[in-house]
């Protein structure tokens, strides 16, 4: 299949799957082209300002009022209600791929979160974990879903179009917005945030200038395709956390053409322009953000995504690594591929950590004490691509995350390695 796609981000797409399909002039004639039927999608609040407000207009085989009662699901989401509230430092190896059936519904994970899914603020985490397509069509009430993809590629089928996703590539779905995810290999995996607040938007770039992190240009929505199929289609949907489902005549992705501004884009992560020192010291890690959920304190982000990409180290008279630090955020970080510079081992590709506010962290005791006595010359971080979802309100995992046999007994242990270098007598 020969996917085509818009480029831009938050722009006012049109896209039409059969010449004439989009109404011109206005959004909902008496008598939409061919026959179709008008549907607002919404994605804020109709007063919004304009900046902010996301909407797309449908026009569709059916519209999506066409369904039965959704009647609860008896098997609901892995991961459980969430446990236990703690301040340590926890990390996990990766989940395994199940070996019985599993498409990305089944295989997704509660890791951590930071609100009720009724919450109009906060995040939750999940791990996906698929060895097959999906047969059935998903829509989330709770959230827009952030998608990074860390092994296996995938294809989603959406109401706007087609879309795929291999590893080092990330989608972001609007929330309520119905798809299907496919595999194009035998199995895959990676990370999903859940964002209930404001929707994901570039980061503002401030004494940086117009260019530079990540470019608009790069993130790609898909063109109009719609299926005109009358066959059996289970469609579910996550409401306040709950899977519901019905089953429909016709498959719900028959939408024949759109414009709006609410929409699914994918991003490669490695067309970010990362910027860095070329004098000393290192800036802030938000200086490697891709995207970013605002509240309404500003400058606090709901969720920040940021990435730890190749690039190349240069600071003069450096401790180079992360410095050890506590922060108000709280950070969740996942790895996508290679290694990560602030640990020499035990973060391993779909596994992750959690550092909650005001949570002491930094380099394990082997990349310190390298870093502190290393000759500094230029050398380029390669083959790795870590990321951080980070988040204003601290993240509690859920029972599944605190009980697995993935949680590292250990971790703490990464800086217990760390010498005593005092010495009251050597300056
Ligand atoms: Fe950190």
């Amino acid at each position: 299949m020969n996917l085509e796609y818009l480029s831009g981000f938050g722009n006012e797409f049109a896209s039409e799957a059969l010449p004439g399909a989009l109404p011109v002039g206005q959004n909902s004639p008496q008598k939409a082209p061919y026959g179709l039927y008008t549907e607002l999608f919404s994605g804020t609040a109709f007063t919004m300002p304009r900046s902010e407000a996301r909407r797309t207009w449908l026009y569709r085989i059916q519209p999506s009022a066409n369904h039965p009662a959704f009647v609860k699901l008896e098997r609901q989401l892995a991961g459980g209600a969430l446990g236990a509230v703690t301040p340590n430092r926890l990390r996990w190896n990766p989940l395994d791929i199940p070996d019985e059936p599993t498409d990305f519904i089944d295989g997704l994970v509660g890791m951590v979160a930071n609100a009720a899914s009724e919450d109009p603020s906060g995040i939750s985490i999940y791990t996906y974990r698929a060895n097959r397509s999906m047969q059935r069509v998903f829509f989330n009430a709770d959230g827009e879903l952030l998608i990074v993809s860390e092994q296996g590629r995938l294809r989603i089928a959406t109401e706007l179009g087609v879309l795929d996703v291999a590893p080092l590539e990330i989608v972001v779905l609007p929330r309520g917005l119905k798809f299907r995810v496919e595999l194009l290999d035998a199995q895959a995996r990676g990370y999903v945030a859940e964002n209930h607040g404001a929707p994901l938007r570039l980061p503002d770039l401030g004494p940086i200038g117009s260019n530079g992190l990540a470019n608009p240009r790069d993130f790609l929505t898909p063109v109009a395709r719609y299926e005109d199929l009358k066959q059996p289609t289970t469609l579910v949907q996550k409401f306040l956390g709950e899977l519901w489902a019905c089953e429909l005549d016709h498959s719900p992705l028959n939408v024949v053409a759109w414009h709006g501004n609410n929409v699914p884009y994918k991003y490669d992560l490695r067309r970010f322009n990362t910027i860095g020192t070329v004098s000393f010291d290192h800036p802030d890690p938000s200086i490697f953000t891709v995207l970013t959920s605002p509240t309404s304190v500003h400058g606090l982000a709901n969720l920040d995504f940021v990435i730890f990409p190749p690039r190349w180290m240069v600071a003069e008279n450096t401790f180079r690594p992360p410095w050890f630090h506590r922060n108000l955020m709280n950070e969740y970080m996942g790895l996508i591929q290679g290694a990560y510079d602030a640990k020499a081992e035990g973060f391993l590709p779909g596994g992750a950590s959690l550092h909650s506010c005001m949570s002491a962290h930094g380099p394990d005791g082997e990349t310190c004490t390298k870093a502190i006595n290393v000759e500094l010359a230029p050398h380029k971080i390669d083959n790795t691509m870590a990321f951080m979802f980070e988040t204003s309100q601290v993240l509690r995992p859920t029972q599944f995350a605190l009980e697995c046999a993935q949680l590292q007994t250990t971790y703490d242990a990464c800086w217990a390695s760390l010498p005593a270098t005092f010495n009251p007598n050597r300056r």
